[in-house]
Order: C-alpha cells, then structure tokens, then sequence
C-alpha cells in the first residue's frame, strides 16, 4: 500500500472568482489614497487577501444547498431550531442566542454582566473583545502563559493562560471578576492552541472561587485538531469529542461563525446560567433582533449549522492546519522572525524582530504590511503598537510584540498562491534596510487601527 505524504485540499473548485493584477504604481497610488492604512483599500485592488480569515472562506455546495432552506420566520423559524440543535449538539449549553457576529455576542455578554471597574482574565484578549470590556469600564486582563510572549520560543500550547497568574488574580481581585474567560485557539498570542490539561485548571479554579468560565470560541475546531495532535493520550479521538469536552468545561461560550462556523457571516452567545441568559436575550431584541434570529437571516443560520458540522471533519483540519503550517515553515526556513510554531489560521511575522530600526512607536507592523502590499498585492494586517497601543487615559505604550499576521481565508487560497505569498515575504524582508516608519496623522479613539491614516517618517 501506498502510503501518501503530499496532503491534498479535500475539495474540488466548482465556482471560481477572478483576482486583479495591478501594477506596482497602482498600488503606490492605492495606498496613498487610503491614508497608508490597508484598511481602507479597496479589496478589488488586493490580489491576494490575508487581511482576515474572519467571513471570507468558500463555502460549500452543502451550505448554499442549505442556504435555499433557510425559513425567513420572524419568529420561531425551522431554521433557527436546526441552528440551535447544531450548536447544542456540538456545545451541550442550555441557551443558544444568535448574533450577527462574535462582537455581538461579546457586546450583549458584558453590557449585560460587567459592572465599572470590574476584571475579565483572558489568556489574551481579542482586539473587539478588549473593546467590549473597556467600553464598559472594565480592565481586560490578559494572562498568558510566559512562553506566548516570546515569539521564538517554542511550546505546544502557547495559548494557555498562566495559572498561577489567574489564581492571584481571583485571589486580589476575586469580587471584581464576573467571569473567566479563555480565547481559543489565541489569536492576539499567534494563532495558539491551549491544551484541554490548562482548560481543566481553568475550571478547577473557577469552581473554587465560584465564577463563571467562558470560551471565546471562534477557532475551537482548530484547537481541537491541534489538541488532537499535541496532547497526549488525544491522537486517537475525533476533534468533535475533543471539541465537546472543551465546551463541556466551560459555562458559556462567544462564538463568531465567520471563523470556525466556515460562515461568511453569524455568530453566537450560548451558556447555562438562566438569569444571565434572560438578560442576554432582553438586549438581544433591543440591538439585534428576536431570540429566534438575532440579527440575522434564516438562510445564515442554515449556512453556519452546515459549516459548524463540516468545520469538524478531520481531512477539512488536517489540510487546514497543514496549509498555515507550510507557509510557517517556508518562511521559517529562509530566517523571516516568525511566531513559532504555526498558528492554526494564520502566520504573525515579528515586525519587531525583523526591522529593530523603527521604533515600536513608529509602527514597525504598519511599515512591514503597506511593504507587502506595495511589492506584491498581498494585504495583512498589523497585530501590535497601532491595535493595541492606544491605552484607555490616551496615551500609548508599545505592547509586548508588534506583529504582522497573514490570516488565511478558509478553502479559499490554492498551494500555488501560498508559494507566491512565501516569495514576496521572503522578498520584502530582504529590502528590510530600506523600509521606514509611520506617524498616525488622524484617528478615532476606540480601535483605531480600523479608520486611523498614517503617514511614512522621512529617510
Ligand atoms: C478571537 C476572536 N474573538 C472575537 C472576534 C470577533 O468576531 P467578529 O469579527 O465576528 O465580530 C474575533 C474576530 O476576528 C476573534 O478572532
């Protein structure tokens, strides 16, 4: 018997979209005119987008199939109890609530749970999650382990949340924290996984001092294949039962479906806690919509209970995990200062470790993506000074890393268009000497890295 090395994608193309190819003057002209801010370009001038893999994935035949069984019904539509049975199926929590998207949910969890200057412990928190705290006055704490500082440093769950750390901050600050929570896999820390041996630690010091745990859910899929292949005694469990067991530790969870519910658009707030709950659903008709759609349409939530069953399919990760993998190591193996080890949806280049010229706040991130885009069409976002920099009195204070991540769009992107992506990474990092730093000229004061123009320091 054969036995194959070369992991193929596990589809076919049946729909294709053409991409643009632009010059490179073009691109100089199209940067300019979005303020030096990738954000702001257009999309049709981006050949390849590595922007986010938050809603831009292929869907498959399956969920457009299932898309023209979505039930329109205000109220009590056949679409939202599939949806439900999906997630509950796959979650086991009592109180499935849809939102548009992860942001909703977070936004509905916390207005509804956190009092001004209260603690929610992460291992880190996402840049909208942050937001969703701070808008309510409350401290976002992120608590991941050491080794998820340091980019180089390997570790097998770089995304676990320390421990101790959180045990100190329930014991200081214990009355101020409403709830735990932990973000998997973490991508503010690279894409990394967190095992389920730190998830039952997490629980175990949530029943102790008496609080709520909740997932920030939206790569559990990818957790799971990385749990699966990392911790021991987990190789021979299928990622659902993996996936159930990381839910089953949890009180609740947020969820954007444009991750890992393979969904252009949707998400989710699903938990136990009845009071918490009503409360949830009481502001969900406010902003939102009926607890039976919430905000969005029955043909989304057909489409995201379809991808949330095929998100867990092992040759789906199996390729999907591989595929970040072999950027990583492509670019690993021409010296680019990289996150090791891969992500599972994405590749954060050390901005800081590659141009330790430009000052973290002069946006080394910022220099490295308007690089790639000007080179070769390629657009990634900055993870760093810009997004995270900003503190809530308005100063700014560089954070631990300043990152460059290039997310991959779920069954979207061909091997042929990762190898030209390695080329231009590999490319750009080489006229590392001739890029520069960037001043923000304008920008809002909650995530500014979304609408904030920038303009490039002189030589
Ligand atoms: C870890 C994490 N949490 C929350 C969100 C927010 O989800 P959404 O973009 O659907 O609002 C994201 C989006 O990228 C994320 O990566």
């Amino acid at each position: 018997m054969l036995h194959f090395k070369t992991i193929i994608e596990p589809f076919r193309i049946k729909t294709v979209e053409s991409v643009k190819f632009t010059e490179r003057a073009d691109r100089e002209r199209a940067l300019v005119e979005a303020g030096h801010n990738v954000f702001l370009l257009k999309g049709e001038d981006v050949l390849i987008d590595l922007l986010t893999d938050s809603g831009t994935g292929a869907m498959s035949a399956a969920q457009w199939g299932a898309i023209m069984q979505g039930d329109e019904t205000y109220a009590g539509s056949r679409s939202f109890y599939r949806f439900r049975d999906v997630v509950q199926d796959l979650t086991g929590f009592r109180h499935v609530i849809p939102t548009h998207q992860g942001r909703a949910a977070e936004r509905i969890l916390f207005h509804s749970v956190l009092q001004p200057g209260d603690v929610v412990p992460n291992n880190n928190h996402f840049d909208t999650t942050r937001a969703n705290v701070e808008v309510e006055k409350a401290e976002a704490r992120d608590l991941v382990i050491p080794e998820g500082r340091v980019p180089s440093q390997l570790h097998p769950f770089k995304g676990n949340i320390d421990l101790a750390a959180l045990e100190r901050t329930l014991q200081q600050d214990g009355e101020r924290v409403p709830l735990v929570m932990v973000t998997v896999t973490n991508n503010t820390g690279g894409g990394q996984p967190v095992s389920l041996e730190n998830l039952r630690g997490v629980r175990k010091l949530c029943d102790r001092y008496q609080k709520p745990f909740f997932l920030d859910a939206c790569r559990f899929a990818e957790n799971s294949w990385f749990v699966k292949s990392r911790e021991e005694g987990q190789a021979d469990r299928s990622p659902k039962q993996i996936a159930r067991e990381m839910f089953s530790l949890a009180d609740g969870c947020t969820m954007s479906a444009k991750k890992d519910g393979l969904s252009n658009i949707g998400g989710f707030l699903a938990l136990n806690d009845d009071a918490w709950a009503e409360r949830c659903r009481n502001l969900l008709i406010l902003t939102e919509g009926f607890p039976t759609y919430g905000g969005l349409a029955g043909y989304d939530l057909e489409a995201v209970a379809r991808g949330l069953e095929e998100v867990v399919e092992e040759p789906y990760l199996r390729y999907r995990i591989r595929s970040t993998e072999y950027l990583h190591e492509r670019l690993v193996a021409a010296g680019v200062p990289v996150i090791r080890p891969a992500g599972g949806h994405a590749v954060y280049i050390d901005a800081r470790g590659l141009l330790p010229h430009i000052e973290p706040l002069a946006y080394p991130g910022i220099a490295l993506v308007n690089a790639l885009y000007l080179e070769a069409g390629i657009r990634g976002v900055e993870i760093g000074s810009v997004m995270f920099g900003r503190q809530p009195d308005g100063s700014e204070r560089a954070p631990a890393m300043d990152l460059v991540r290039l997310a991959i769009p779920r069954r979207v992107y061909t091997q042929s268009h990762i190898d030209y992506v390695a080329e231009a990474v590999i490319g750009v990092a080489a006229l590392k000497q001739q890029l520069r730093g960037y001043r923000i000229t304008k920008a809002p004061a909650v995530l500014r890295h979304f609408t904030a123009l920038f303009e490039p320091l002189a030589a």
